[in-house]
């Protein structure tokens, strides 16, 4: 992998000031920002300067120590005379100032290069061929382009163990480490967690976690793209390629909903790795490691690859065209008494598909997204009152809040990447954090590591939280109670902070100390599982909402969801009162429990379960069991064989995320393509195509040819979704500012 922090990003850590300066690069005359790097100054030039240590995410608190970046540098003087700098300069830390001259290309410059690489390579094993980063070594680059050609150094190199298992997805190879420290900060400025160190000094310095504990923190991944050598590798991509042999794809990631943009790395259509791929708006350049090392399935060889039917207690393979054969005419008998169940892991292009085979073949309303205990429960209370969002704030806002209140969730593993950029809020721009859980990590990174006051209350006291901290913040000033919502006015008048405090299990101080932290200009909540499950999650909304009115940010209400495309499958119409657009339904369908109960009952005649383990995650297991049991006909399109597969009557197998063109909406609402790498696992079809075939059988007309096209009539179609055609959508995807409104 090629070095990517200069290619892909322009910010920098330590931005320069508006004013402009001038200064010669090369004797190239510009005018640049005060203060600005002059790695970043010469790229402008189109002058490139070698670097290790350099990264522009990076605090420079321990760089500057590669010192490949060495210029030469003078300054102007008033007079009109050249005053040379004695010593060269490392340009990562130059900033840009008045009169500033820079040569990058004079004889002692080369010069100080090849001495760097030499003391560099003094001790860096010849491991190219059977180093993983071999290929896209910056290491390798600079060596070819500066480097001597020959090594004066005789001696017997520095030995440590090879291959030392950091944790479970991280190898470290010392020999190989240059120690630029880019791993150590990432560990300090951007997890948090701070579990890499550089140990010892001098010629044992080394890196290493305190007390050789286990690596374990939940972006560890980040750590080897960062690494300029191949101190840091991937367990699971060792020795599985060579960057020359790999294919890569663009894609986003579906292991949660902040929609971190990704490049499949795939060899012989198997997916070997993933990276981040840059996007300033969501992940910036990072993926947690559920992202980074969670797509294996897509290459498992658990993979379904021909349609299943059972045949007593086990399955059979059968054709497509016996499965169809099977399911239209199902189908056909249960007719408006069929329901689906799914699509928050499917493409916006698939659950629009599956809402009009339903609602036009089928003409039934019977179908629900909503799978997972949360989203269930959270559905209308959330939609209801904010409109088809479940953010109001967008990610990349939510790091230029004067405050965050994050309630009721581990954030580090529901939305990682909402968990990073609050971290920035609070360690680049002083943000403050208050954090409000039930249960607060003792043994990895969490909001608690950097919040202040941190409120452990009893759990399923979410309410009484949030009661007590609306109290404790018009308690500072009751003026502001006029700016709450005439219901919740009303609400508040009769609570007690004391008594909110006491129902919570927590001293009603904190919720003062949360109050004024939170102050005042702009702020925003996230709330999480816990909020969502809560009994009382419809007036805890409506409480969050009176905080907010009343720290004047009436609309930075977050309640992320939890699939890569639960919102847009809610915008696609898989929703029983609501069709593609938000627009609401003439006759409303059952929703997730209710069509279980209908299968119990007989009301449902046919039920399809799309990519949704119901059996596993539903929190009615009885309740699933019943009605799998009972429905005369449940068909499973799904990649493997699942909880909720193997009580099927029919498996389909379905293209993964790798497999197949389309869309996803994240959390935020921005909409995002995903790019087919490779073709589908054995005879395995998209759900799009699988949803087209089945309408054709039932009698449709004119269907789909692929994905693009009906991500244009979305396009065309949809409200909400109109123009977001794929050159609209780009690289980047597109965020409507307008929020996703409901229409009659
Ligand atoms: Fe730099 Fe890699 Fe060594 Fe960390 S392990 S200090 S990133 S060379
Ligand atoms: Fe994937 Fe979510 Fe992790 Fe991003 S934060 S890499 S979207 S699992
Ligand atoms: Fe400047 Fe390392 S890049 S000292």
């Amino acid at each position: 992998m090629a070095d990517r922090s200069l290619t892909q990003t322009e910010v920098s850590l330590n931005p320069a000031s508006s004013d402009m300066v001038e200064i010669t690069i090369d004797g190239i005359e510009l005018s640049v920002p005060k203060g600005e790097n002059i790695i970043e100054s010469a790229r402008r030039a189109g002058i490139d300067i070698p670097y290790f240590c350099y990264h522009p995410r990076l605090s420079k608190g321990d760089a500057a120590n590669c010192r490949m970046c060495l210029v030469e540098t003078a300054s102007k003087m008033p007079d009109g005379t050249v005053r040379k700098m004695p010593k060269p300069q490392t340009a990562c830390t130059l900033p840009a100032s008045p009169g500033l001259i820079v040569s990058t290309n004079t004889e002692q410059v080369f010069k100080d290069r090849r001495g760097i690489l030499e003391f560099l390579l003094i001790n860096h094993p010849l491991d190219c061929p059977v180093c993983d980063r071999g290929g896209e070594c910056p290491l390798q680059n600079n060596t070819i382009f500066y480097g001597a050609s020959a090594t004066r150094y005789t001696e017997e190199k520095r030995h440590y163990p090879k291959a030392y298992p950091l944790s479970t997805h991280v190898v470290f190879d010392s020999e190989r480490c240059i120690q630029c420290a880019r791993c150590t900060r990432f560990s300090e400025d951007i997890s948090g967690d701070a579990q890499l160190a550089l140990l010892k000094r001098g010629a044992d310095a080394h890196i290493g976690t305190f007390a050789h504990t286990e690596y374990n923190s939940k972006f560890s991944g980040n750590v080897i793209e960062l690494c300029p050598v191949g101190a840091l590798t991937s367990r699971s991509y060792r020795f599985k390629a060579r960057p020359w042999d790999l294919q890569t794809q663009s894609s986003v990631c579906s292991r949660c909903s902040n929609g971190c943009n990704i490049k499949l790395d795939y060899r012989m259509d198997s997916v070997v790795r993933v990276n981040a791929r840059l996007n300033e708006d969501v992940n910036e350049e990072w993926t947690c490691d559920k992202g980074k090392f969670g797509h294996d399935y897509i290459s498992s060889s658990d993979r379904l690859t021909t349609p299943m039917v059972r045949a007593g207690s086990t399955f059979e393979p059968i054709s497509w065209g016996q499965a169809y054969q099977l399911l239209v005419a199902q189908l056909k008998k249960a007719g408006g008494h069929s329901g689906a169940i799914g699509g928050g892991r499917c493409t916006n292009e698939d659950n629009y598909m599956l809402q009009k085979l339903f609602r036009e073949q089928l003409k039934s309303t019977h179908l629900d997204s909503r799978c997972l205990p949360a989203s269930a429960a959270a559905g209308d209370a959330l939609y209801d009152r904010m409109g088809f969002r479940s953010m109001g704030s967008s990610i990349a806002e939510l790091e230029d809040k004067r405050s965050v209140f994050v309630i009721g969730t581990a954030l580090e593993d529901e939305q990682p990447i909402i968990f990073l950029r609050i971290r920035k809020a609070w360690r680049f721009k002083n943000a403050k954090i208050v954090y409000a859980n039930s249960q607060i990590a003792q043994d990895s990174v969490s909001v608690a590591d950097f919040a202040s006051p941190v409120i452990k209350y009893n759990a399923g006291c979410e309410l009484h939280v949030l009661r007590g901290l609306l109290l404790a913040l018009l308690a500072g000033n009751p003026d502001l109670a006029s700016k709450l919502p005439a219901s919740i006015a009303t609400s508040a008048s009769s609570w007690s902070l004391e008594e909110s405090a006491s129902a919570a299990g927590i001293d009603a101080g904190c919720l003062k100390d949360a109050a004024a932290a939170l102050g005042s200009g702009p702020a925003a909540i996230i709330a999480g599982t816990a909020v969502q499950l809560s009994p009382n999650y419809g007036e805890a909304i409506d409480v969050m909402t009176g905080i907010l009115a009343v720290l004047g940010s009436p609309d930075d209400l977050n309640i992320p969801v939890a699939e890569c495309n639960s919102l847009g499958a809610v915008h696609m119409g898989v929703h029983p009162d609501y069709m593609p657009g938000n627009v609401k339904a003439a006759h409303r369908g059952l929703n997730t429990e209710a069509m279980l109960r209908g299968a119990v009952n007989g009301d449902i005649a046919a039920l399809w379960l799309v990519g949704c383990d119901i059996a596993a995650h539903w929190v009615d297991k009885d309740l699933v069991s019943r009605a799998l049991d009972a429905c005369p006909f449940v068909v499973v399109s799904e990649l493997t064989m699942t909880e909720t597969a193997k009580r099927a009557h029919l498996v389909l197998p379905a293209a993964s995320m790798a497999e197949k063109d389309g869309c996803y909406t994240n959390c935020e609402g921005r909409v995002q393509r995903l790019h087919r790498a490779f073709a589908p696992v054995g005879s395995s079809k998209p759900d799009w195509l699988i949803f087209a075939e089945v309408a054709a059988l039932l009698g449709a007309e004119g269907g789909p040819v692929s994905a693009r096209e009906i991500t244009c009539t979305i396009a065309s179609d949809v409200p909400n979704y109109s123009g977001m055609l794929p050159a609209a959508l780009g690289n980047a995807g597109l965020l409507r500012p307008e929020k996703y409104a409901v229409s009659e």
